[in-house]
């Protein structure tokens, strides 16, 4: 007999639940692989995927709300903030022996925090600002708009990709509270000229804070296999704060970044406490309140396991696929490298007279490669972005030959070309003359439609958005994420 009552269909065995799990992952990128270069961060270490589960299982109902509660994840966050600052030129017998820090849940979160923590600094600042190159993470921008933060965005060079250190000094105003740089940054994985942007801070009297959750925990290692990485870490004087996260290049699974402070009064800020309610006192140092100890557990067995020697060995994995990947793009007529690689990403262009590189994207992905398309902004052409992790490593012979081909067949499909009334709506309409209905016709007609999963190829899309400002792109963005995201019933 049917339950009327009943609100959700009835419990299945633990065996069929998962393979409906798999069947829904089987539609996925490939997390594994090294053909993945962008989300995910793999070294492909036999063992370390279970061992890193194993650890999860054992904490994830474990509470980080009260550290008295459980000690166990207060001693394994206190040694992942110990190793970070380790990794990082700070701890006892350097020039930083007081810093400390928090586990976050990932580096928007850290960066939202590193912002918060300078902004509750300065209570007497009405209309507090930061100042970023134009390269930083956009969770610079998230942070700014949610604590209600002015950016004044410095613009990079063409050609260095960097802010110039004395542009970046100039924009700082009395009620800048917070300079950032990057190292590296995303886009191009190129480091800010982390000495002179710091100085330039001190010397004003603000913070400045190293965003280092991409490559931070890698860039230390290829500075020991001898790569000429320049400071950026604690041993910069003027760096109050840094960001690393631990599920990027540490490789632990997502879920965990680490917030460090270069001592204990600049981090008193970033704490939430809140008593004037009759239930438990909430004392925060992070935007979470329960948090589960599952990823900082993973993380912290990741970091264990692997060791010192564990990332020295990833770290000269990492660097000879970067360097084989971006030989294979130098050896492509019609491709450039935006930077020579200083890090772990390997970023392209199109020449003149080069691919069409939207096009291209999406040919590599038909040849089972997943690059990054980045579109063109404030005077930079679009690009390919390449994030390199150890598991590249042994594909990369078999980069060049699927490049050169997809290439090709980019050349023969040529440009995409899409009808001049798209092109005319994308440069002229503004963001609010955006309806909904026009959203969805357009989304219709690009495949997008509500329930559809994304299409194969994107060059279209990508192509539409490349001609719309920055301002449309994000509404029109928001509008079709928006129609994907809708309740199964
Ligand atoms: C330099 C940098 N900062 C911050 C972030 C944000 O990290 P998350 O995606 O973990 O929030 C990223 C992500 O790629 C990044 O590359």
């Amino acid at each position: 007999m049917i339950d009327e009552s009943r609100v959700l269909p009835p419990g299945i065995a633990a065996d069929v639940v998962l393979s409906e799990v798999r069947q829904l992952r089987a539609g996925d990128r490939p997390t594994h692989g090294g053909q993945l270069f962008a989300y995910v961060y793999d070294p492909a270490v036999p063992g370390l995927d279970e061992l890193a589960a194993a650890a999860h299982r054992e904490s994830a109902h474990v509470n980080g709300l009260d550290p008295t509660a459980f000690p166990s994840l207060l001693a394994m966050e206190n040694a992942l903030v110990g190793t970070a600052g380790r990794v990082l030129g700070a701890g006892p017998g350097t020039t930083a022996p007081d810093v400390v820090g928090s586990v976050t849940s990932g580096g928007t979160e850290s960066l939202i925090l590193a912002v918060k923590t300078a902004r509750d600094a300065h209570p007497e600042i009405d209309a507090p600002r930061i100042v970023v190159p134009s390269t930083a993470h956009a969770a610079f921008a998230k942070a700014a708009h949610y604590l209600r933060v002015a950016l004044d965005v410095v613009p990079v060079s063409p050609d260095t990709l960097r802010p110039d250190p004395s542009a970046m000094a100039a924009a700082i105003r009395p009620e800048t509270v917070l300079v950032a740089c990057s190292a590296p940054s995303y886009a191009h994985g190129v480091v800010d000229p982390v000495a002179e942007i710091a100085a330039a801070a001190a010397a004003a009297g603000v913070r400045c804070h190293v965003d280092a959750c991409f490559g931070g925990w890698t860039l230390p290692y290829l500075r020991r296999l001898g790569e000429p990485v320049p400071a950026f870490d604690f041993t910069v004087p003027g760096v109050t704060s840094i960001s690393v996260d631990l599920h990027k290049y540490a490789y632990a699974p997502k879920g965990v970044s680490v917030l460090l402070h270069r001592d204990a009064q600049l981090r008193a800020p970033q704490y939430f406490a809140y008593a004037d309610w009759p239930g438990y006192t909430m004392i925060n140092p992070v935007i979470a309140s329960t948090r589960s100890g599952g990823p900082i557990a993973a993380a912290y067995a990741t970091l264990r396991h692997l060791g010192d020697d564990g990332y020295l060995r990833l770290a000269e994995a990492t660097r000879d696929a970067v360097a084989g990947l971006a030989d294979a793009v130098r050896a492509i007529d019609g491709l450039r490298l935006m930077a020579e690689p200083e890090s772990t990403v390997v970023c392209f262009t199109a020449t003149e007279g080069g691919p069409d590189l939207f096009v291209l994207v999406d040919e590599l992905t038909a040849r089972g490669w997943h690059t990054q398309p980045q579109l063109s902004y404030a005077g930079l052409p679009a690009s390919v972005h390449l994030t390199v992790t150890a598991s590249v490593a042994p594909r990369v012979a078999e980069f060049g030959p699927a490049l050169a081909d997809a290439v090709a067949a980019a050349r023969t499909a040529g440009p995409v070309a899409l009808p001049p009334k798209l092109v005319a709506l994308a440069t002229s309409l503004t963001p609010d003359a955006l309806t909904p209905e026009l959203v969805a016709g357009l989304a219709g007609g690009l495949g997008l439609g509500a329930g559809d999963a994304t299409p194969d190829r994107m060059a279209v899309v990508n192509t539409l958005l490349d001609a719309a400002p920055p301002a449309l792109r994000e509404r029109l963005l928001v509008e079709f994420v928006g129609l994907l995201q809708r309740p199964t019933w």
